[in-house]
């Protein structure tokens, strides 16, 4: 009985794991200006009307907090396509076609692309008006239906807002105007989710420059393109080398252990 527990745990954990068929992706940010953005990473190529992982999946962001804390990521978390979000670059991007503007009370209108399964809500959100040195919890006031994560939605958009908190100035990104609103769910294999940059009130960008900006943020993401391609290969490798240890546990007596170190 014992050692049944056991398999089915191992192979629900190594599902969960390894089997990665989740996300859901920010593909846009209505501002009250006009101006249509785009998430971190996000690239103006990938398809959207599937549910494979490839390519389907390739621009959602994995953001962990455990990631973040030991350096290996940038606050914006990486995507599959183009590793780190490198978070100045891309606010520079975002910035140089136009911020999308947040709404007089601070409201955010982004479009949530639920690529399968996990990429549901509930999504939390938080904002930083300081490049990403700090965020404060933003309230999420249009939710993305789904019960931790999970939904059967494939494929889908949602409307997602959160609202930033009363009187929170951006200050940063290169015209000082700047905030990162970045929003993801509690799917096991993620959380998922991305940052999304945008401005408050005045200074914000001109409907004309809307155009451009899907364009803009995914030239920055093809300058990375060469550095990302090296961190996925050394990232697919660790991947590996994981998956041996982790196979070698199960088969030991050591089974379950490993899932403390995820
Ligand atoms: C969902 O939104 C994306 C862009 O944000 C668009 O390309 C796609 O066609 C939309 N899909 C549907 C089913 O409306
Ligand atoms: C927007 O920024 C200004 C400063 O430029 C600030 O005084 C104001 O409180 C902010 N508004 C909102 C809704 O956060």
């Amino acid at each position: 009985m014992f050692f049944h527990n056991l398999l089915v745990f191992a192979a629900i954990s190594a599902s969960a794991v390894w089997n990665v068929h989740a996300h859901g992706t920010i593909t846009g940010v209505s501002g009250a200006n006009g101006v249509q953005g785009t998430g971190f990473g996000i690239l103006a190529s990938t398809p959207r009307n599937g549910a494979l992982p490839n390519p389907f999946e390739q621009d959602t962001s994995v953001i962990r907090d455990v990631e973040i804390q030991t350096g290996q990521v940038g606050v914006c978390g990486r995507t599959k396509a183009s590793g780190n979000n490198d978070v100045a670059s891309q606010l520079a991007a975002a910035s140089a076609a136009g911020l999308p503007s947040a709404s007089t009370d601070g409201s955010v209108t982004m479009t949530l692309h639920q690529v399968n399964q996990d990429g549901a809500g509930p999504y939390t959100c938080d904002v930083s008006a300081d490049g990403g040195n700090t965020f404060q919890a933003a309230t999420v006031t249009q939710q993305v239906p789904g019960k931790f994560g999970l939904s059967l939605a494939t494929a889908t958009n949602f409307t997602l807002v959160a609202q930033m908190p009363a009187g929170m100035a951006c200050t940063a990104g290169p015209n000082g105007d700047a905030c990162i609103m970045r929003c993801r769910n509690p799917a096991l294999a993620g959380p998922f989710g991305s940052c999304v940059a945008v401005t408050n009130g005045s200074g914000a960008g001109t409907a004309s420059a809307a155009g451009t900006a899907s364009a803009a943020v995914t030239a920055a993401a093809g300058t990375a393109t060469a550095p990302a391609a090296a961190d996925a290969a050394a990232k697919k490798a660790k991947a590996a080398k994981a998956k041996r240890h982790m196979v070698s546990r199960i088969a030991g007596k050591r089974s379950g252990h490993w899932l403390d170190s995820q």
